[in-house]
């Protein structure tokens, strides 16, 4: 029994001792995976997070496009500079791909810039798109190959930090769970009804979890993955949500065409690690949490 009072519910890993946790700067701290490490950092590291259109206590306001700005806070003394802003929806990317490369790509340069000659290291949350998902599974060896304005943005931007070295890249898959404040997740299970694609297959990873994966990892250098331990397609994911929060939404299974988006997405992306054996919870046990602390 977990302290929620279930037999195999995810429970958070102790964090490593004080005097060994970095100064972190979180970018992007009022999105979705950003509010969920601010959730778990916040009380325990110095950590200063930004958001740019939606405030949220405690954080600054940042506008990536102010480039004078993001200089100055990066080469602000911090162990870690964690980027986890930019633009996400794959569609929004795919509508502007100049806009894309100016949110996703050009403040990665200015990133590197102003922490060239520090002890800071960059951690980039990246994307499992940067694949096409042709193949069973990916680890950090294989080729990259974006089907996607999105998945494109993110090789260029790994590729920043690739030449320069010393930084660190940290693949994730899909995302689920709850956020402190954006509910990106969630929110799609808010209608009525809720498509779901059966012919899309993830690994996808829990979000309380990432925190304390990333700080396991975050002493590597290149790239890492994360994978979510169980692979499933978006359809069962979605109405395994549904279930485990009784949720008063029907999930109903879409394919391709009918989905009705103009962006590519990769069929199957399972995210897979060759450099350490961290995965994410089982669907059972993160649902059981999940369920637990709704
Ligand atoms: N969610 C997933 O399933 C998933 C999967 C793989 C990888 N990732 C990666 O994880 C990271 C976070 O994704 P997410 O799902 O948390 O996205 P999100 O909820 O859309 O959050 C995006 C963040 O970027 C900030 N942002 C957007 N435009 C900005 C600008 N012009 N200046 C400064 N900040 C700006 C947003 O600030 P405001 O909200 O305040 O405007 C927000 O904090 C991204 O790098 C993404 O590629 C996510």
């Amino acid at each position: 029994m977990n302290r929620y009072g279930r037999p195999d519910g995810w429970e958070a890993p102790r964090e490593p001792p004080a005097d060994s946790r970095p100064r972190i700067l979180l970018l992007g701290a009022s999105g979705f995976v950003g509010g969920g490490l601010w959730h778990r950092w916040a009380p325990r590291h110095a950590v200063v997070g930004t958001y740019a259109t939606r405030p949220a206590p405690g954080l600054v306001r940042l506008d990536l496009r102010d480039e004078a700005r993001l200089a100055a806070l990066a080469a602000d003394g911090f162990d870690l500079v964690v980027h986890a802003a930019g633009l996400v929806p794959l569609e929004a990317a795919e509508a502007d791909p100049a806009l894309a490369h100016r949110l996703n790509v050009r403040p990665v340069e200015v990133l590197l810039d102003a922490l060239r000659g520090s002890a800071a290291k960059l951690v980039l949350l990246s994307s499992d798109n940067v694949f096409d998902g042709t193949r069973p599974r990916y680890t950090e060896a294989d080729p990259r190959s974006p089907v996607n304005v999105y998945g494109r943005t993110k090789v260029a931007a790994e590729d920043l930090l690739l030449a320069e070295g010393g930084h660190l890249i940290v693949r994730i898959p899909l995302v689920f769970g709850r956020g402190p404040w954006a509910n990106t997740f969630l929110s799609r299970l808010a209608a009525p009804t809720t498509p779901a694609r059966t012919d899309l297959v993830c690994a996808p990873v829990y979000l309380p979890s990432i925190a304390p994966a990333l700080a396991r990892l975050w002493h590597h250098t290149g790239v890492v993955h994360y994978g979510g331990a169980d692979v499933v397609t978006r359809f069962e994911l979605m109405s395994r949500v549904q279930q485990a929060l009784d949720l008063p939404t029907r999930v109903v299974p879409t394919q391709g065409t009918a989905a009705g988006s103009g962006c590519r997405r990769p069929p199957r992306l399972v995210l897979r690690s060759t450099r350490h054996r961290l995965l994410g919870p089982t669907l059972d046990s993160a649902l059981a949490h999940l369920a637990a602390t709704f």
